[in-house]
């Protein structure tokens, strides 16, 4: 909590506290009505009740004293409890509730986030402790760009849950097991035949070495036996097999690493070979309750609504991805008490986490009732190449997650250049601005899709200055902070000396929209979409140059200092969804 107050619920709830007292008095025996507050799109009120109507066709026919839905929402207007959050209400057609809202608070409001700190703003949520299972690229294989679109939108959604009091365990499900390794281990020690010691070995590039064992392993019957005894001993637990493992996993370790540096993001890893131990009890459990039966040599789960069994035992009697994320959400439930585990990965493993997640909620795990705890998959589409098909480049069919950022970095630098900022600036500064805006460009081109989508790879659209890019939203931030400066006024003196008043219509959409952030965050985090906050913070900039800007001299003007105040709020809550959306924020551009 900050320094200064108090957590504040958002507009909308707290609106929807106010109905509620309302719809109690109304409808006193009506005990399961929500209540549904909305912002308007209308000109009749910023934010509408819509019980109404919905009441009505509850107690129609039961004697009730109402005439019609508009009666009932002049009931609801009626016994609203005072309150300053309000200017005025009225009724319209079946029942809606238009609700405008006072300038004066929202003004006040505004003013007490500046002072007390955007986080008295973070949403209440209800969940205390999440696990956001993200990136988890496999290890010794490509980390690909759906990789990337999974540290990055997985990234996210911990940093909204994280600034919205949730515990967040960000684990990193690496694919560290399995019978690739004993294709790996073999080559391994095949290819350095006198080297003992494998912590000396230099594997170098990790992908080319899984490419060459895997060549051998396909083309050389004989050393695909040898590969797969040196599976059982490597799961036998014999040292140097042992070693040999680490070391591999280390060298993709440290490449991740230096992904993960890049963007930002921290992980804490634990990778499928963590849950190993764990998979017999559990399988037992499930084969207990009458769950896991034989089936043609394998053990499978039979499930409702799916053509295929889940299979959590090969028929060869080795364990797989599916024992191994059962395993995991045991765990995650029993032992981390995590509420809500959610689980980032392209839409074409839907399947696969529709059928464990019904497994493990007729083994009773997770209510039938969606209720908490809870376990969400956050499917995404596939990067696409500017041609249309799988993202590829020129060079390889892979896509190197450094090259691309080093590009959109490079990118950027050039243009700063050739708008004349190396002349204003030192290298140093030219390189931290190229670093946040182009980094920034390709974490937002991912995000501001639903993420659902495909989405097309395209570093001229993203590094584009106008329109829905991030570098339009950090040019813009750099923008107000530039009045700012440019005003001369000490700005943490005028939070508290200062006083914002709403006089021009721009001036109060300006202070509407940013008194919608914390429900927004809400949406976002409820829905897993950083889509939501990405529209948001568009719009927050459009109404800011459009609407506010363009009709409201800053600098210079009678209304100065709030004005100024208001440039100020708009800067703060930019930052904090910059901040969400792992963008560094860029002070002048
Ligand atoms: N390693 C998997 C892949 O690269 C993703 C793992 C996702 N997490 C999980 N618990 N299944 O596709």
């Amino acid at each position: 909590m900050a320094a200064g107050g108090e957590n504040v619920a958002s507009l909308k709830r707290q609106l929807g506290q106010l109905f509620e007292v309302s719809i109690r008095a109304v409808v006193p025996d009506e005990l399961n009505v929500e209540p549904v507050v909305v912002p308007s799109a209308g000109k009749f009120g910023d934010y509408q009740c819509n019980n109404a109507m919905d009441i009505w066709s509850k107690i129609k026919g039961k004697g009730t004293e109402f005439k019609n839905p508009n009666s009932v929402g002049q009931a609801i207007m009626g016994n609203l409890p005072k309150s300053e959050i309000i200017e005025s209400c009225t009724v319209a057609g079946p029942g809606f509730v238009n609700i405008v809202l006072s300038k004066n608070w929202m003004a006040k409001s505004l003013q007490k986030m500046l002072i007390d700190g955007i986080e008295t703003w973070a949403p209440q949520l209800q969940v205390r402790r999440a696990v956001v299972d993200f990136s988890s690229p496999n290890i010794a294989k490509e980390m690909h760009v759906g990789h990337l679109r999974s540290t990055i939108i997985g990234d996210t959604l911990a940093r909204m849950l994280e600034f919205s009091k949730v515990e967040v365990l960000r684990r990193n499900h690496v694919g560290d097991w399995g019978t690739q390794f004993g294709m790996l281990i073999q080559y391994l020690f095949e290819k350095f035949p006198n080297v003992d010691d494998v912590n000396e070995m230099e594997i170098g590039d990790l992908q080319e070495f899984y490419k060459q064992s895997k060549k051998r392993f396909d083309e050389d019957p004989a050393f695909k036996e040898r590969a797969q005894a040196a599976v059982v001993s490597l799961q036998g637990g014999t040292p140097k097999y042992r070693e040999a493992w680490l070391q591999i996993c280390e060298v993709s370790r440290r490449e991740f690493q230096m992904v993960y540096e890049r963007l930002g993001t921290h992980l804490e890893e634990k990778g499928e070979s963590f849950y190993n131990p764990y998979i017999p009890a559990v399988l037992e459990k499930l084969t207990d309750q009458g769950l896991i039966v034989e089936s043609e040599g394998a053990r499978v789960i039979h499930l409702e609504g799916f053509n295929i069994p889940l299979i959590v035992v090969k028929s060869n009697g080795s364990y797989n991805y599916a024992s191994t994320d059962l395993a995991a959400l045991w765990y995650r439930l029993n032992e981390e008490k995590a509420e809500w585990i959610i689980y980032v990965t392209d839409v074409g493993q839907q399947q696969h986490f529709n059928m464990f997640f019904k497994a493990a909620t007729l083994a009773g795990w997770l209510p039938v009732d969606g209720s908490y705890p809870k376990v969400s998959h956050v499917g995404f589409g596939l990067v696409l190449g500017e041609d249309g098909k799988r993202f590829r480049t020129r060079s390889s069919d892979v896509v190197r997650l450094v090259d691309l950022l080093d590009e959109a970095k490079s990118r950027s630098k050039t243009s700063l250049v050739e708008r004349g900022k190396s002349e204003d600036w030192t290298e140093e500064e030219l390189e931290q601005t190229a670093v946040a805006v182009g980094y920034g460009a390709v974490k937002y081109a991912d995000l501001k899709n639903n993420r659902l989508t495909n989405y097309t790879f395209d570093f001229n659209q993203m590094l584009n200055d106008k329109g829905n890019t991030a570098v339009y939203l950090l040019y813009m931030h750099a923008r107000i902070c530039s009045i700012i400066r440019k005003s001369g006024k000490d700005i943490d003196e005028l939070k508290k000396t200062g006083e914002i008043v709403l006089g021009h219509a721009g001036e109060r959409e300006l202070a509407l929209h940013l008194l919608k952030f914390s429900e927004t965050v809400e949406e976002a985090c409820t829905n897993l979409l950083p889509s939501v906050l990405c529209e948001y913070l568009y719009n927050l900039s459009e109404i800011y140059s459009g609407k506010f800007y363009s009709n409201c001299q800053v600098i210079g003007s009678a209304e100065e200092p709030s004005r100024l105040l208001l440039c100020e709020a708009t800067g703060v809550v930019m930052r904090k969804c910059f901040h969400l959306l792992g963008i560094e924020a860029v002070y002048k551009m």
